[in-house]
């Protein structure tokens, strides 16, 4: 007999537990053996009262999200939850850890619940794609009301165990074991006279608005979460829920459900989900491999990116050492870090204590002796080849044996960086990006001598300061910039062809971009992609059209935001963009120095020959071994270029649309467009043709 559900009675109450590593995720199993134990618990009369707990780190962490592409076995949710809520005595749940999903909606369906006081409750199902599918629907607006509940699956944001308990989800906290206090409250239930309460039995207790409640949420997603159905569907159950009786909601809920589980937007958001923790399996990397301590950092370069990294060490209790040329920069680098903490002091995100904690831990030197003591340090300095060579050669001459040396280096060879040190082995990429304090990506670049116990270092360190590290091997641009270039350089191309930004930025944006790449220049500052044409002229296609649109606006001095004008036009109080004739004129007058024929490309031109760009050149990464698997690829757009997660990443979009299709669009661009870009990369040529996919490449060669 399984024992991954076992149950016990003792001194008169039955202990129902689960313990199913890592997570306690519901599975079949799982679920076979809770109906199994409230079976039996059913047809016994020695107990008065059942606490149904978890094992391990956490209660149940949801439904096997596996088991949503293979189809949901018997015995089903529903089944099981109603069993737990029929038994005829006391059902406690106690929860600890994280109670998501499918283990919030089980909680939900016992009458009675009991969290350890740092117990984390909520309903992310929207972040993969789906609702509630479980009940949670259904009971959770009988159980906290239809506003509380709408808000708690559409935010997706877990609850803290007091604010659960002040709205009504949680009725005891614990602080300590929270399976002997689940058992106390039990036993004080049971001298209470408490009967089993359901949760399908209560009153929707603010049903009497829902129509207005209903309404100013759809309005609310029709604004802020474009293009997805499982929110718009979520209000359609939710509604359900005050206004037909529990068996007939729950019919809703079921219909709607089946309707969104296999749906592209629940496929794209469960590939995500497995592809962000993917990334961290790495081949070479074996278990006998043990990553390195990072007890302190140094950080070189007290700039924007300098004291980005810095605060991401500081967050995380690290101590850091920042080096600079003088005493100047490096008070102007601690004033910028002191600022971005008083903002989130100012948003209630951090209380003052934390800021002085967290800028205590930063220590300044003009010294590079300072870092003799550091694990791990990061040079963040200029994109100067000979310049970084010099700090590597300072860094290896004071670090300690064992440390790491780190380049943000965002375009240069790291195998030349590292081949000015003694120990190349000990020399990675760690290309973050701005601001580097809150995006959540980090390229994690391999160089040739990069040893796998500094790359498994450099994993670790990218959870732990929360970030989503994905390696790539070395290249002109890694992983994500070398997608980005194809993809701006259609766009600038077509601008030349009669678009205006406005009608590219637009297009991509419908589609779901966050931003679109004229926006994203004009943010980061045009000038940076001309400097870095400039300094590797190696790189510029024979192509007199190539990312003129920018060059022509930095020769005009308009590098984007900073001075307020680049692509747009920027409101200096509100920063808005608007479209600027100036800037058009200038780039028309460009078009037509160059010879460039008017198509005026539509919203599908633009959007295919940006979208297919990307993929091609991302088909071409994985034949270089650049990227190990296309859904690393997917993980790096999604978490580091605001590429729309419901679309799944550039590769899984491709195989949405279908290899084939793609590969034939790119064939008759070929016959209008230049042909050096518009050829189909021979891994997307070969798969097109044998009908396969992305998916299927990266299991035959990962599996
Ligand atoms: N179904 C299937 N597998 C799951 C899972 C689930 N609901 N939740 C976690 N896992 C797996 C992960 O894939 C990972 O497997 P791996 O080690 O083979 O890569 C392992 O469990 C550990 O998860 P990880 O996310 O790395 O651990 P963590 O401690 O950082 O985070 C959670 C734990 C529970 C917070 C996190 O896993 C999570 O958010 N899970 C999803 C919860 C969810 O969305 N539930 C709703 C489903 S309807």
């Amino acid at each position: 007999m399984s024992s991954i559900v076992t149950s016990s009675v003792v001194d008169g109450i039955a202990t129902v537990l689960i313990d199913a590593p890592p997570v306690n995720a519901a599975s079949q199993a799982v679920r076979a053996g809770l109906k199994r134990a409230f079976t039996e618990l059913r047809d016994r009369s020695d107990f008065e009262a059942v606490v149904l707990a978890c094992a391990g780190r956490t209660f149940m962490a949801g439904a096997d999200i596996g088991e949503f592409d293979t189809g949901i076995a018997e015995p089903g949710y529903h089944e099981v939850f109603r069993l737990i809520e029929d038994c005829p005595k006391p059902v406690i749940a106690a929860l600890h850890g994280t109670v998501l999903g499918a283990g919030t909606e089980m909680a939900i369906s016992c009458h009675y619940r009991i969290a350890d006081k740092g117990t984390k409750i909520g309903l992310p199902e929207l972040s993969l794609g789906i609702i509630p599918g479980a009940g949670g629907t259904q009971r959770m607006p009988r159980l906290i009301g239809l506003e509380a509940s709408i808000d708690l699956v559409l935010s997706g944001k877990p609850l803290l165990a007091t604010k659960a308990a002040e709205i009504g989800l949680v009725d005891e906290i614990a602080s300590g074991d929270v399976n002997a206090a689940a058992l106390t409250y039990a036993r004080t239930l049971v001298a209470e006279g408490a009967k089993p309460r359901r949760t399908r039995n209560l009153p929707v207790k603010d049903a009497g608005r829902a129509g207005e409640l209903i309404a100013a949420r759809q309005a609310q997603v029709a604004k802020t979460m474009k293009n997805r159905n499982s929110p718009v569907k979520l209000l359609e159950a939710m509604a359900a829920a005050a206004s037909l009786p529990f068996d007939q909601g729950l019919k809703v809920e079921q219909d709607i459900s089946d309707q969104l589980v296999d749906a592209v937007e629940a496929r794209a958001l469960r590939h995500l989900f497995f592809a962000d923790r993917e990334v961290r399996k790495i081949p070479g990397i074996t278990k006998d491999i043990k990553a390195r301590p990072i007890r302190k950092v140094g950080i070189v370069g007290a700039g924007t990116m300098g004291g980005g990294i810095a605060m991401c060490f500081a967050n995380i209790g690290v101590p850091v050492t920042i080096i600079d040329v003088s005493d100047e920069n490096l008070q102007r680098g601690l004033g910028v870090i002191r600022k971005n903490y008083e903002h989130s002091v100012s948003r209630g995100s951090l209380t003052g204590e934390q800021l002085e904690g967290r800028m205590g831990l930063l220590s300044t030197s003009t010294d590079y002796a300072s870092l003799s003591d550091a694990d791990l340090a990061i040079e963040a300095v200029f994109e100067k080849m000979e310049l970084k060579k010099n700090i590597f050669q300072k860094l290896d001459a004071v670090l300690p044996q064992g440390a790491i040396l780190g380049t943000n280096t965002s375009t240069l060879d790291i195998d030349e960086i590292a081949a000015a040190t003694k120990r190349p082995a000990d020399v990675i990429g760690l290309h973050f990006f701005s601001p580097a304090n809150v995006m959540p990506l980090l390229e994690i670049v391999q160089g040739a001598k990069t040893s796998m116990d500094v790359l498994l270092t450099a994993l670790d360190m990218a959870k732990l300061i929360k970030k989503t590290g994905v390696v790539s091997k070395v290249c002109y641009g890694f992983i994500g910039n070398r997608m980005m270039d194809p993809y701006a350089r259609e766009a600038e191309r077509m601008i030349l062809e009669g678009a205006t930004p406005e009608q590219t930025d637009g297009a991509m944006e419908e589609w779901g971009m966050a931003m679109g790449i004229h926006s994203v220049f004009d943010m980061a500052g045009i000038e940076v992609g001309t400097n870095c044409r400039l300094a590797n002229p190696d790189m510029v296609p024979n192509d007199p059209s190539y990312y003129r649109c920018s060059d022509v606006l930095v020769e005009n001095g308009r590098l984007g935001q900073k001075v307020g004008k680049g692509f747009y036009l920027y409101d200096p109080a509100t920063r808005k963009r608007s479209p600027d004739p100036e800037a058009l004129a200038l780039l028309r007058g460009e078009a037509k120095r160059l010879g460039i024929p008017q198509r005026n490309p539509g919203k599908q031109e633009i959007q295919d020959r940006c979208l297919y760009a990307m993929i091609n050149e991302g088909a071409k990464l994985l034949e270089e071994g650049i990227a190990l698997r296309a859904s690393d690829i997917d993980v790096v757009y999604t978490a580091g270029y605001g590429f729309p997660r419901y679309r799944g990443g550039p590769m899984f979009y491709a195989d949405t649309i279908g290899l084939k299709a793609i590969r034939d669009r790119i064939l008759e661009l070929k016959e209008i467009l230049d042909p050096q870009y518009w050829t189909p990369a021979p891994l997307l040529e070969k798969l097109a043709l044998e009908g396969r996919t992305f998916a299927e490449w990266d299991a035959s060669n990962n599996g």
